[in-house]
C-alpha cells in the first residue's frame, strides 16, 4: 500500500472556546472532511493520529488514534506533541481565530444592557507547524469567498506549506455542513488542479492521490 510505514497527523472539526463553564464560541464545522482523510489514509496503509475538536463523528480503526480536544490551544499542544514523528500533516480543522480573553469561573449572570466579551487571538496551528517543519509534507485548507486562488497561494507561501486545498463557498455544495465538496489542489510549485463536485470520501481520496504522487516523486 502506498502509505505503508508512513505516519500521518490530521486535524479535524471545530474548536470550542470557553466563555464560562456552560458557554462557548464555536463554528459549524462537522469534522467530516478530516475524518474522511483519516479513514482514507488508514486504508492506504498509514498510521494516523487524528486530532479532533468536538464532533459527533466516531471512528473504529486500529490504524487511527483519535485524540479529542476542545479548544484551539489544546489542539495546538496535541499537534506539537506528535508532529516531529510524522511524515505528513493535514490541517483540516476549522480552528477559532479568537478566544475569550477571560474565562468566567462561574456561570455568567444576565444583567441589564449589553454584554461585551473581549477576544484575543488563538495560535495559528498550521503556521506553527510550517515553522517547525523538517521532513513533513504539510497540507492546509483554505475556505475563501473572494480572490480565492490568490488568497490560497498567499496562505501556502506564508504558512510554509507543501500544498493547499482550496474550497470555494461560491460552489454549490462545497465546504461546511454538507457531504459534498469541490476543491482545487495547489502545490508549492503552484501547480494547480481543479476537481469536480464530489462526495467528501471521494474528495479525500483525490487529495491523497495528489499527496502520494508528490511524496514518492
Ligand atoms: O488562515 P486561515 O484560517 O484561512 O487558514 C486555514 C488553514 O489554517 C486551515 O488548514 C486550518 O486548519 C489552519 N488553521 C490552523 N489554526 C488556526 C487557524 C487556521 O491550523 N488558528
Amino acid at each position: 500500500l502506498p502509505l505503508n510505514g508512513k505516519k500521518v497527523l490530521i486535524t479535524a472539526g471545530p474548536t470550542h472556546e470557553a466563555i464560562d463553564p456552560v458557554r462557548f464560541l464555536g463554528n459549524r464545522s462537522s469534522g467530516t472532511m478530516g475524518f474522511e482523510l483519516a479513514k482514507n489514509a488508514a486504508s492506504l496503509g498509514a498510521e494516523v493520529i487524528l486530532v479532533s475538536g468536538p464532533t459527533n463523528l466516531q471512528v473504529e480503526n486500529d490504524l487511527i488514534k483519535l485524540l479529542r480536544v476542545t479548544s484551539a490551544q489544546e489542539m495546538y499542544d496535541t499537534c506539537h506533541q506528535h508532529y516531529k514523528d510524522v511524515d505528513i500533516a493535514i490541517c483540516a480543522a476549522a480552528v477559532a481565530d479568537y478566544r475569550p480573553k477571560h474565562v468566567a469561573k462561574e456561570k455568567m449572570k444576565k444583567k441589564d444592557g449589553d454584554l461585551h466579551i473581549e477576544l484575543e487571538r488563538n495560535p495559528d496551528i498550521l503556521f506553527a507547524l510550517g515553522e517547525a517543519k523538517n521532513k513533513q509534507f504539510l497540507v492546509g485548507f483554505a475556505l475563501e469567498t473572494e480572490n480565492e486562488l490568490e488568497n490560497a497561494k498567499g496562505k501556502l507561501q506564508r504558512k510554509n506549506l507543501d500544498a493547499i486545498v482550496l474550497n470555494s463557498l461560491k460552489d454549490d455544495g462545497a465546504g461546511f455542513g454538507g457531504n459534498t465538496n469541490k476543491i482545487t489542489f495547489i502545490d508549492k510549485n503552484l501547480d494547480i488542479k481543479t476537481f469536480a463536485l464530489k462526495t467528501k470520501p471521494e474528495v479525500a481520496l483525490d487529495i491523497w492521490k495528489e499527496i502520494i504522487s508528490r511524496i514518492h516523486a
